[in-house]
């Protein structure tokens, strides 16, 4: 019986590792995921039903493993080098002049020329034909241990047909797709998001939950085969020895006869980097006779035998039409470039933030100037600079505003900052932005009352505080005869800002705008002092011994509430019936630590942001989109496609009760 099952685990195995195979290496899509995940469900259960028969190279062991409490050290035996640097033409010239007299004018060089994909490094051991461990490249002689992360990427083989040891090396990176579904999904859930896919493929990989990075599609390009036994004589083969074990290499390499032919598929790859998937930095320029390379040997960090070519970060010129100076909620007058609009890699740009005033005197910036625009390290487009060739003859000098744009009061800079404040407490926009702030649905969530109503609002007179929200109702009949305001949509707006006072603690606290509280911080600061009283009275080095308080957040708190007109705000948002202190009972429920919910149809007790509250402060991640990584589908009324999605991906579906039910630990 067992000899049966034996094989019947066998074959199921080998038909999901030629799947994956396909799927993830040849990006050949065989089955419906449907159909992968009954015979992986299948290969589940029989291994689930005999424990003993569980091999390390299983595909239910991708995510199989626990906790990794600490990342153990991995020494590299042969160290993890990085590359020179060449930016032009002339320097990748003179690299191959280098190589050249290195091998004293040897006759032929070759060179295999890579795309650099923009990721993080890893080893990856392979003994006896099984993924034996992995690691990251650390500073490049001792790495940390990442084996069970590693597992979890789908293109990377758990067993090869070659029992002898080796190491592959190689680029673990996320596609630009995937990267931006996974920004999206931390943006709904609070979290904060990835600067670029290689932050995020570095952050996922150093996750200590295997199961989260299995939930994070990570991909590899391998580019490198090291091993004492099997013999290989060129990069070319190294690369194609590691097609045939069954690793996804990158397809778009090419061989190079000479220096000439390097230097072509670096300008043609600076060109076409926007038309693939996932982003390249660079080209990688490898000799590919591995005897020359080896005679070539390295310096310090770096080997002699290959450089990377790196692209000029993505710039474009554009217009710069006007500088406005905006007046934020805490007062601080930034100025704002508005722009011709323009794509940068992928992105229409027409406003981007020039930050301060000496920034724009630093660079000499100017109304009408074209300027230099650059998407750097992070997705916020940044001015680097003014052509000045295409500057008019009849510019002139950028005035910096000595009043405030909005309420005309003088401005001040205070010694230690670089910006400009406006410090009337009464200044229109300031009130704008911090009622804006205040009923956000971030904070106190207030359906209805959004820009531009808050605009309209306090512009005629009817709010100056936030406590004034919550005396709306004392002008009903007013607000109800003004134009484009039906009966209707007033009675909702009172309706949502009586919901709102049922607000937790944490997002009160960051609804009244402290500087430097942001929703993380609020959470961290009411689970530390669970009333106001607590946290109004806390010293500063009562706030400092709160994981992740800093000297700027505890002297701001402190600041604060030692303002009479503070405390006076306070006091009356209490009196309304806000929540200054934490439901205790609530806020140590963890009951759906590291479980996925997709939330869909109408649900009759609570509404969907409610439902994601409750799921985030109990540990749970909060998913718009359904897939088959997805735990748990909460199906409300009129549950649409979703549904159907959801049997077929396997995902389990749960009603509201169900949902309430996991909430409170009752099932
Ligand atoms: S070869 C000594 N090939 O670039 C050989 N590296 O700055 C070094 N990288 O640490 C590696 N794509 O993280 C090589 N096709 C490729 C690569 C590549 C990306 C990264 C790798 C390395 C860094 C070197």
């Amino acid at each position: 019986m067992n000899k049966h099952i034996y094989e019947k685990i066998e074959q199921l195995r080998k038909e999901i590792n030629n799947l994956n195979y396909r799927y993830y290496v040849l990006a050949e899509s065989k089955v419906s995921d449907y159909e992968y995940d009954t015979l992986l469900n299948e290969l589940i259960k029989y291994e689930t039903e005999h424990p003993e028969l569980v091999t390390p190279d299983s595909p239910t062991q991708r995510v199989g493993s626990d906790l990794t409490k600490t990342f153990n050290p991995i020494v590299h035996k042969v160290p993890m080098l990085s590359l020179s640097n060449t930016y032009s033409e002339e320097e990748i010239k003179a690299f191959d002049e280098r190589v050249k007299s290195g091998l004293e004018g040897e006759e032929k060089i070759k060179y295999v020329v890579e795309l650099k994909i923009d990721g993080v490094s890893s080893s990856i051991h392979y003994k006896n034909g099984l993924l034996h461990n992995a690691a990251t490249r650390g500073d490049g002689k001792i790495g940390e241990e990442i084996t069970n992360n590693i597992r979890t990427i789908r293109s990377i083989p758990l067993r090869v047909e070659e029992t002898k040891s080796f190491e592959v090396r190689g680029e673990v990176f996320m596609s630009l797709k995937d990267f931006e579904k996974l920004n999206e999904e931390r943006k709904a859930n609070g979290e904060k998001i990835f600067a670029n896919p290689r932050n995020s493929s570095a952050g996922t990989l150093k996750l200590q939950n295997p199961k989260e990075v299995a939930k994070r599609p990570l991909d590899i390009f391998t580019y490198y085969l090291l091993s004492d036994n099997l013999k290989i004589e060129t990069q070319e083969e190294n690369l194609e020895k590691l097609k045939q074990l069954g690793f996804k290499i990158n397809p778009n390499y090419e061989l190079c006869e000479n220096i000439d032919e390097v230097i072509n598929f670096c300008r043609k790859w600076e060109i076409k980097r926007d038309t693939l998937p996932y982003e390249i930095d660079g080209v990688v320029i490898k000799v590919n006779s591995i005897s020359q390379q080896n005679r070539l040997g390295s310096i310090a960090k770096s080997p002699r035998w290959a450089t990377s070519f790196k692209f000029k970060a993505k710039q474009v010129i554009t217009q710069l039409k006007k500088v406005t100076w905006q007046v934020g909620r805490t007062g601080a007058i930034t100025p704002v470039a508005e722009l011709e609009p323009i794509v940068l890699a992928g992105s229409v740009i027409s406003r981007a933030t020039l930050h301060n005033a000496d920034e724009i005197e630093r660079k000499d910036i100017r109304e009408n100037d074209f300027v230099k625009l650059e998407k750097g390290g992070d997705v916020i487009p940044k001015v680097v600079g003014v052509d000045f060739s295409k500057r008019s003859i009849d510019s002139v000098k950028l005035l910096i505003p000595t009043l405030c744009p909005n309420c005309k009061s003088e401005l001040v800079k205070s010694e230690n900052e670089v910006a400009l404040y406006c410090v009337n407490k009464v200044c229109p926009a300031q009130i704008k932005g911090k009622l804006i702030h205040f009923a956000s649905r971030g904070a106190m969530d207030i359906e209805g009352l959004g820009e531009a109503i808050i605009n309209l609002f306090v512009d005629k007179g009817y709010l100056k505080s936030f406590a004034d929200i919550y005396n709306l109702s004392k002008f009903e009949d007013e607000l109800k005869s003004l134009e484009g305001f039906g009966e209707k949509s007033i009675d909702n707006l009172f309706d949502s800002i009586e919901k709102s006072k049922a607000q937790p603690f944490h997002k009160v606290l960051f609804a009244i705008g402290i500087r430097y509280i942001g929703a993380g911080v609020a959470r961290k600061l009411t689970n530390a002092f669970n009333t106001i009283k607590k946290l109004k009275d806390a010293t500063v080095e009562e706030l400092e011994d709160v994981d992740e308080i800093g000297p700027s957040i505890s002297r701001s708190l402190v600041q604060y509430f030692s303002e009479d007109e503070n405390i006076m705000l306070i006091d009356e948002l209490i009196n309304k019936g806000l929540n200054f202190a934490e439901d205790i009972s609530n806020s140590k429920n963890q009951n759906l630590n590291g479980l996925s919910f997709v939330v869909t149809g109408s649900l009759s007790n609570i509404t969907r942001d409610e439902a994601k509250e409750k799921i985030i402060s109990s540990g749970g991640k909060f998913v718009s989109s359904l897939s088959k990584k997805t735990d748990y589908l909460v199906a409300g009324e009129n549950a649409g496609s979703k549904l159907e999605k959801a049997k077929t991906f396997g995902v389990k579906i749960i009603s509201e009760e169900e949902f309430n039910n996991l909430l409170n630990n009752t099932i």
